[in-house]
């Protein structure tokens, strides 16, 4: 049983600047809501219970959004604004929360290694927050990969087909098809340049890793752009066991780009912003 997501939250969000100078990017809103409780409210949705976050330095306010603000209560109690907490005061009250801190940024797979004292010897699943996935009319994105996971028992991205000229954003990986929707990983690069890239299949913000990530990642050398990359890790357990990539059902929208932040913005606002209010 998967129980534990992590979710790595100690970037800078430098393409943001300079609203997240003295901000998390995490905490960006879509519409009414920041982005980190859209990403818990997807793993509350997928049964998992137990969120650890790995902060930074400047990154308080993702801690203080999932306490009790003692004062707020006492103000809003009664008043015809109160169902505005309703859902963040269900994510209290039902999940648990534990946090540690990246002390310095050395990529995706060093701040996913920064939270094995949180998550342990299990399987768990990882969320950037800063890919909203939402699939209006079934089950969540992670809710999808978990109900996978059961059926496979090894590691798991979610991918999507990116256009050729937005490949180098992410990592890519080659694969054996299964079925429709889901690939044996044979390989994976990150952020290929159009040429280099395996194929079209780029690997968005959601993960169900194996504990055994965790050794393969102290044994992980710095990759592209000198980060130690969670995608060469996952290279390295493809090739000594597997790793599934599944085509998910669902949007994506890339709120770590001006385009996609107000895409999501919009689609928020329409679906559910309107329809509450
Ligand atoms: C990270 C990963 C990359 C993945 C992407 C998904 O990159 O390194 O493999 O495709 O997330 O959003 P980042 O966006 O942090 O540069």
């Amino acid at each position: 049983m998967i129980s534990k997501c992590l979710f790595p939250a100690a970037g800078y969000g430098t393409r943001f600047l300079p609203v997240t100078k003295a901000m998390p990017k995490e905490m960006l809103p879509i519409v009414n809501k920041p982005l980190i409780q859209y990403a818990v409210e997807e793993a509350k949705e997928a049964n998992l219970g137990h969120m650890a976050i790995v902060t930074g330095r400047g990154k308080r306010a993702l801690e203080d959004h999932f306490d009790i603000s003692y004062e707020l209560e006492k103000q809003i109690a009664g008043s015809s604004k109160e169902y505005l907490l309703d859902g963040i005061r269900d994510l209290i009250a039902h999940c648990t929360f534990s946090y540690t801190r990246q002390i310095e940024m050395k990529g995706l797979g060093h701040a996913i290694l920064t939270g094995k004292q949180l998550i342990g010897d299990e399987p768990f699943a990882v969320v950037l927050a800063d890919d909203l996935c939402i699939n209006i009319d079934g089950e969540g994105v992670l809710s999808q990969m978990v109900k996978l996971y059961n059926q496979f028992r090894c590691s798991i991205v979610a991918v999507e087909e990116v256009p050729k000229e937005e490949i180098s954003r992410y990592g890519v990986i080659e694969g054996k098809m299964i079925s429709d929707d889901l690939y044996t990983v044979t390989n994976m690069v990150e952020k290929p340049s159009p040429e280099e890239a395996p194929s079209n299949l780029a690997i968005i913000g959601r993960y169900i890793l194996t504990p055994d990530i965790f050794k393969i990642l102290e044994n992980t050398p710095p990759g592209k752009n000198g980060e130690i990359q969670i995608t060469d890790a996952l290279l390295t357990q493809a090739k000594q066991g597997c790793v599934i990539a599944y085509k998910f059902k669902g949007h994506r929208f890339d709120c770590g780009s001006a385009e996609g932040f107000i895409e999501a913005t919009n689609f928020c606002y329409e679906n559910f912003y309107k329809k509450n209010c």
